[in-house]
């Protein structure tokens, strides 16, 4: 097959990483941090390993500000929920993916959480001064994708933290971790959500939170830590607040692999590579007749996530004719963003997404675009 659905989960995963999830299923498999013997211990030792491969890989001076979690979804379902108090204003942008958008409208709900937002263009990009425009006395947190899951354009992160001054940025960087560099305290990041398991190519059921020093939201789950044991409040250092239960020791593990992996290859290396993937994406789609790609021109491209619309074919016909014809894996329809349709005018119908990663090749993007011209010119 040719893997194009990299922006929903990465495939393959590089061979250190699977063999970090089957060494570890296969040689340690004991509960971390709860027993003393060696395997326990063992098992420990890779947490701790894999916090600081990722603390090195997203600029944190201090790992135990990383946060594990089952990914970006979990991560901002705990800034969000444990950090917005009723009254609480926060400010979002019209790109937001449903991770964002579901959380708070639960919290609008049940809270009297305020949410105002804010307009993107038609590329989806956002002008930093209409998010400082939004600002109230009451607004605790602004909440920006990185990148989007639909338009691959990247927001610029430290002009919007230094437009909004003291109120809390967090980031949604489910799509941008592992594909471009992030550097979390240089930028003035206050809290970060990442994903393990897209371009971070780690396995699924991973991700993480990282926090500003200063920044305790409410714990999401309370629980057995191995730490602490004699008392039946929740720890308050970090991160045993925030992991509660026997953690995804083979998932964290395979994710430390992942983080050293793309360590190794540089980050700017792999930016690099995922740029000539979008614009040989960009490029290719506009030769072809009656396909009209979604927003972004060229000069905004960062990453190889390309949507585009068919004239006089739905999405999922082309999304199926693609798979079944041509073994042409990719994903058609709202994303699970229907906000960023909304504003891209693509809502209900959606787009046919062509998403890259790491391990595609050039010659696989020209394969998938001939297989699009085939079934647009013959499509039953
Ligand atoms: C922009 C964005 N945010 C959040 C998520 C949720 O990520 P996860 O699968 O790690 O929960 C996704 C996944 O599709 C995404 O694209």
């Amino acid at each position: 097959v040719i893997y194009l659905d990299q922006a929903a989960s990465s495939f393959p995963k590089p061979e250190p990483v699977v063999r970090a999830v089957t060494d570890c299923l296969s040689q340690v498999a004991a509960n971390p941090g709860r027993s003393a013997h060696r395997l326990s211990l063992q098992a420990a030792r890779l947490i701790f390993e894999a916090r600081e491969s990722l603390a090195r890989l997203f600029g944190v001076s201090e790992s135990r500000r990383i946060v594990f979690a089952s990914g970006a979804t979990e991560a901002l379902n705990l800034a969000l929920l444990g950090l917005l108090r009723p009254g609480n204003h926060v400010v979002v942008s019209s790109m937001e993916h449903n991770a964002v958008m579901r959380p708070l409208r639960y919290l609008q709900e049940s809270r009297q959480v305020q949410v105002t937002e804010v307009q993107a263009d038609l590329s989806g990009n956002i002008d930093p001064s209409t998010i400082r425009a939004a600002l109230r006395k009451s607004t605790k947190l602004v909440v920006v994708q990185q990148a989007s899951n639909v338009v691959g354009a990247l927001r610029p992160l430290a002009a919007i933290k230094e437009a909004i001054g003291e109120v809390w940025l967090l980031v949604d960087a489910a799509q941008s971790a592992g594909a471009v560099p992030i550097q979390f305290d240089q930028d003035g990041i206050d809290l970060l959500a990442f994903c393990g398991h897209k371009a971070m190519l780690g396995p699924q059921g991973t991700g993480g939170l990282i926090l500003r020093d200063g920044i305790a939201p409410d714990p999401l789950v309370r629980g057995g830590t191995g730490s602490r044991s004699e008392s039946d409040e929740q720890p308050d250092f970090w991160p045993d607040r925030y992991e509660s239960g026997t953690p995804n020791t083979p998932g964290i593990a395979g994710l430390g692999a992942a983080a050293e992996f793309i360590l190794e290859q540089s980050i700017e290396t792999i930016a690099q590579k995922l740029k000539g993937h979008a614009r040989q994406i960009s490029e290719g789609l506009r030769t072809i007749p009656r396909v009209r790609v979604v927003g972004l021109s060229l000069s905004d491209l960062a990453l190889p996530t390309v949507s585009f619309v068919v004239e006089g074919m739905a999405p999922s016909e082309v999304g199926r004719l693609l798979d079944q014809r041509h073994q042409v894996l990719v994903r058609a329809g709202l994303h699970c963003a229907p906000a960023a349709h909304r504003t891209l005018g693509t809502f209900p119908q959606g787009t046919v997404r062509f998403s890259a990663g790491f391990f595609n090749s050039s010659s696989e993007i020209e394969e998938a675009l001939a297989a699009l011209r085939d079934v647009i010119t013959r499509p039953s």
